[in-house]
């Protein structure tokens, strides 16, 4: 079945698929498979205090695939706050920039941010042609980024892991009601780890689905087995485990959320996304549906 959406289209991916940002793994070795897999790999520009370690990085994702790829830059909000001084904002902004001007010399036309006041670099980034899509948890926020120019959105529910907002909602709430609000293409998140998430954010309003836990367990997620074998035996239905994700603590940063749940062993990240895409285009033929491609919109 050949896959369409806005997203595909204008990334010109295989499916509507992209890589969370990961702090820590978010590099090339894994970034490449998913990639490589139909989606969109990403490598977080600031696992590389070092730009020289950077633009290698970048290097190697070129030997690694020929498919298309995003660099993201995440903006957590103590680097970048109103009341920091003047000069301190200044610096960050001049570091973000190197990060785009290595990336963009590249030839890399997509640039994900996460977090906030990020349009500096959406400016950048559409100065040079290449595309600026924004992570935020709130539609308020999605809806500011939108006005600045923002070509897509993926917008976070309460489910997902990383940052979020005390008023931040669920998935269903988010993207529903983004589907009303939003121009641009949207990118769902929070929770998605399977099949039927996959195709229900879809069928939800979303042009294509961004997944981060539920790829910690693949094989080449670079994470000991031990940790990994930890998180296929959790019970993500207990409250120790869920009330991790579902309360807004900065300390639960990089704690797995319950798409952790879905998968059942450890696979490599090119079949993860097969068994997905086989799995949802096996649902929509159970659902009466017969066509050999499918436009979502
Ligand atoms: C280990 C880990 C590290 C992450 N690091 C970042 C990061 O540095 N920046 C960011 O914007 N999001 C980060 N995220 C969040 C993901 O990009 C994505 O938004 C989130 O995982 C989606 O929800 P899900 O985990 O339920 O799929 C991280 C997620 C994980 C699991």
């Amino acid at each position: 079945m050949k896959w369409n959406s806005r997203i595909i289209e204008l990334i010109n991916i295989k499916y509507p698929l992209i890589m969370g940002a990961f702090g820590g793994w978010g590099k090339a070795k894994f970034a490449s498979c998913f990639s490589n897999a139909g989606g969109l790999g990403v490598i977080a520009a600031l696992n590389f205090p070092d730009f020289k370690d950077f633009k290698n990085d970048l290097l190697l994702m070129n030997e690694l695939t020929s498919k298309p790829y995003g660099i993201n830059l995440s903006l957590p909000h103590h680097n970048l706050q109103l009341n920091d001084n003047r000069k301190n904002q200044e610096k960050t902004k001049e570091r973000y920039l190197r990060y785009v001007e290595i990336a963009l010399n590249l030839g890399i036309n997509v640039f994900t941010t996460s977090g906030y006041r990020a349009d500096f670099v959406g400016r950048r980034v559409h100065d040079s042609g290449a595309l600026w899509v924004h992570k935020c948890v709130l539609i308020k926020h999605a809806l500011s980024a939108e006005k600045l120019g923002a070509d897509a959105i993926t917008l976070v529910g309460l489910e997902g892991t990383g940052f979020k907002n005390p008023t931040t909602q669920t998935t269903l709430i988010n993207i529903t009601n983004a589907k009303k609000q939003l121009k641009i293409p949207i990118i769902a998140a929070g929770g998605i780890g399977d099949a039927n998430g996959f195709l229900s954010a879809l069928l939800m309003g979303a042009d294509a689905v961004c997944l981060g836990t539920a790829l910690m367990e693949t094989e080449e997620c670079p994470v000991p087995d031990k940790i990994k074998q930890k998180w296929l035996s959790s019970n993500i239905f207990h409250s120790s485990f869920y009330n991790k994700i579902y309360n807004y603590n900065v300390k639960n940063f990089m704690a797995p959320s319950t798409a952790i749940g879905h998968n059942d062993r450890i696979l490599s990240l090119g079949d993860f996304i097969k068994n997905l895409i086989e799995n949802a285009e096996n649902r929509l033929k159970s659902l009466g549906f017969s066509k050999d491609s499918v436009y979502i919109s």
